[in-house]
């Protein structure tokens, strides 16, 4: 039944798409794409006037449209269409043709469509689905871009609760609102920073203080309060010392007017209770300021009005120098978003730096403001990672309760993931090959792998399919889940490592050849003939599958696609390229 009624439909929207209602787009009141535009193409073609459908519906093309010139464009009639016996939708026969509205069709087939113009006329974009195939442009390095990841703006995303100061990593709020810190989140911040360093071009920076010229020319300090250049004896450079005591409350400033670049570094030693503030402007409303706090303190993120806080961790000067680097468009998007005040996403060109002030008392270096810091963030997830692991079980906790599907058991707070594992290993790999062979991040990789030993039942991630085909879940669930896309990402992190230490980890190119048997083994039960399966839940729990969502099963493709330049296999090419065919509405063939 439903094979035929795609058929039908197709051909009749081959021709012509009638929108009645439209969820992408409200550009215009006629959405009427003609067969005849190969005549046509001037955009005035076509009365966008008001006109009121009989049913008093706006008008979407329809009976008050004029026709330029001659059109085989005449009258339609209404007629209901019946939806298998079920219920009857409003429908429209012209001739031999009938005509269904793309509301309709856009629900029962879960296609996509939108109104586009350009080359001077409008026409209507069809698709079946609404993610992209990255195709990789040659052999898949370790060293290089992590998949397509230059393109993630991980600490943007709304279930980031803020980047922390005091970690310089991203606060996930995905399972828990309070939020936590997620090593798969976490590794995917680092592998993008690292994949933007390679791709975007060079960063501007401008270097506010370095102590090396006269200070006073740039800051003004207030009655109370001191500012001088130092020599600091362990890095053997000129730093700048101040001090401005609670009774100065208007602290030492820097007064700027920088624009463009918001990646704010410093290095500092700040005393108990120090803090500094970042003022930005809005370049049209000068009276609009904002006020980013960084205190000494614990505080992840709080905000009220125009001020945001964020802790820098705890200060004292016995502390050791840090570098910090905020990017302060997301700072001050995570305080909006804090208070729920966060209209539209906040544009770069649209603001301004002009000011910093320092209260308290401390030494600090160094401070700039560039166009991106790609490599300081980096290193930050990098650093957590090294920090963060429990040393162990080589494992980075996921400190939330999670379930995954009714019918297996909640997974409790410390639970390890194959995918947070195999990421960490990703990241772990560049920054040992980046930093030039930095042990620690070596070190910690290798420990990493030990949680692809232990079972899942155990406290690892190993599970076996059928007591016989060795997998690495994402999800160490009961019974086992084989999430796919997750496996790969952890297959890549095992690949990562064993290609840049591989002197170091037999374990890991094992733990990769390993895996890729079981991929090339279980690839098909995946595949579904239209689309993929997220996973295997239909099997092991006898359900219903888990179908991929489009942006899934596109990361399936793009994850075969790469594995295939490392992997000559023919079997991931001919199921990358079947699988490439679902997305634009091929079907396996039926018998
Ligand atoms: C990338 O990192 C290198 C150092 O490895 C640096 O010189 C370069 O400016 C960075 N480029 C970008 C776009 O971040
Ligand atoms: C500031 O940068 C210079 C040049 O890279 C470096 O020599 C100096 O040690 C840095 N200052 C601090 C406090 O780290
Ligand atoms: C820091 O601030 C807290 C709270 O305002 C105060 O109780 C404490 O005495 C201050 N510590 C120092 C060393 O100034």
């Amino acid at each position: 039944m439903i094979r035929i009624n795609l058929k039908v439909v197709l051909l009749l929207c081959a021709a012509v798409v009638v929108v009645t209602l439209s969820l992408w787009t409200r550009c215009g009141d006629v959405m009427l794409a003609s067969r005849n535009r190969k005549n046509g193409g001037q955009g005035a073609e076509w009365d966008t006037g008001n006109k009121k459908m009989p049913s008093g519906q706006d008008a979407y093309g329809g009976d008050g449209i004029e026709h330029g010139g001659s059109s085989d464009l005449q009258g339609y009639e209404e007629i209901d269409c019946n939806i298998n016996g079920e219920y009857s939708i409003g429908c429209r026969k012209e001739g031999g043709e009938i005509y269904m509205p793309f509301s309709f069709l856009h629900k029962y087939f879960e296609v996509y469509g939108k109104l586009a113009t350009y080359d001077g006329y409008e026409r209507f974009e069809w698709s079946h689905s609404y993610s992209k195939v990255y195709y990789p442009k040659g052999k898949y390095d370790p060293r290089g871009i992590f998949m397509y990841f230059e393109n993630y703006n991980v600490e943007v995303r709304d279930r980031v609760k803020c980047v922390s100061a005091t970690e310089g990593v991203p606060v996930s709020t995905q399972w828990e609102s309070q939020g936590y810190y997620y090593p798969t989140q976490i590794a995917q911040f680092g592998l993008s920073h690292y994949s933007k360093n390679l791709t975007e071009p060079e960063p501007r920076r401008t270097l506010l203080e370095d102590a090396e010229r006269d200070l006073l020319a740039h800051w003004v300090v207030p009655n109370g309060a001191t500012l001088s250049r130092v020599l600091d004896s362990h890095t053997g450079s000129h730093v700048v010392e101040f001090s401005s005591p609670d009774s100065v409350t208007s602290g030492i400033s820097l007064k700027l007017d920088h624009v463009l670049d918001f990646m704010l570094s410093l290095t500092f030693k700040l005393a108990v209770n120090s803090s500094f503030t970042v003022v930005l402007q809005s370049r049209e409303k000068r009276d609009q300021i904002f006020q980013l706090h960084y205190t000494c303190s614990d505080l992840l993120i709080s905000a009220q009005d125009q001020h945001v806080y964020h802790g820098i961790g705890r200060c004292g000067q016995t502390q050791p120098w840090r570098r910090l680097t905020r990017d302060l468009i997301v700072d001050l998007h995570k305080g909006l978003a804090y208070q729920n005040k966060l209209k539209r996403k906040l544009s770069r060109s649209k603001l301004k730096v002009t000011g910093l002030t320092f209260h308290g008392s401390g030494h600090l270096d160094n401070l700039t403001l560039s166009t991106s810091e790609h490599l300081s963030q980096f290193y930050d997830a990098a650093q957590w990672l090294v920090h963060h692991q429990d040393s162990s079980t080589g494992g980075w906790p996921n400190p939330v309760r999670r379930r995954v599907a009714p019918g297996m058991a909640d997974l409790e707070p410390g639970w390890y993931s194959a995918m947070g594992q195999g990421h960490a290993l990703s990241v772990l790999a560049r920054a040992y090959h980046h930093s030039g062979g930095d042990n620690s991040y070596l070190h910690s990789a290798l420990a990493g792998l030990r949680p692809f030993d232990v079972a899942s039942s155990a406290g690892g991630v190993l599970a076996s399919f059928l007591g016989r085909i060795p997998w690495y879940e994402e999800y160490p669930t009961e019974p086992a889940s084989f999430v796919l896309n997750g496996f790969i990402y952890a297959l890549l992190g095992l690949y990562d490592l064993s290609t840049v230490a591989p002197a170091a980890s037999h374990k890991a190119a094992q733990l990769f050849r390993q895996g890729m048997v079981s991929l090339k083994q279980l690839l098909l039960l995946y595949d579904t003939g239209s689309g993929t399966t997220y996973d295997l839940r239909h099997f092991m729990l006898g359900t219903a599958p888990n179908l991929a969502r489009w942006d899934y099963h596109a990361t399936h493709v793009n994850q075969l696609l790469l594995l295939a330049t490392i992997d000559h296999d023919p079997l991931l090419t001919a199921t990358a390229e079947r699988w490439i065919g679902y997305m634009s509405g091929k079907r396996a063939a039926h018998n």
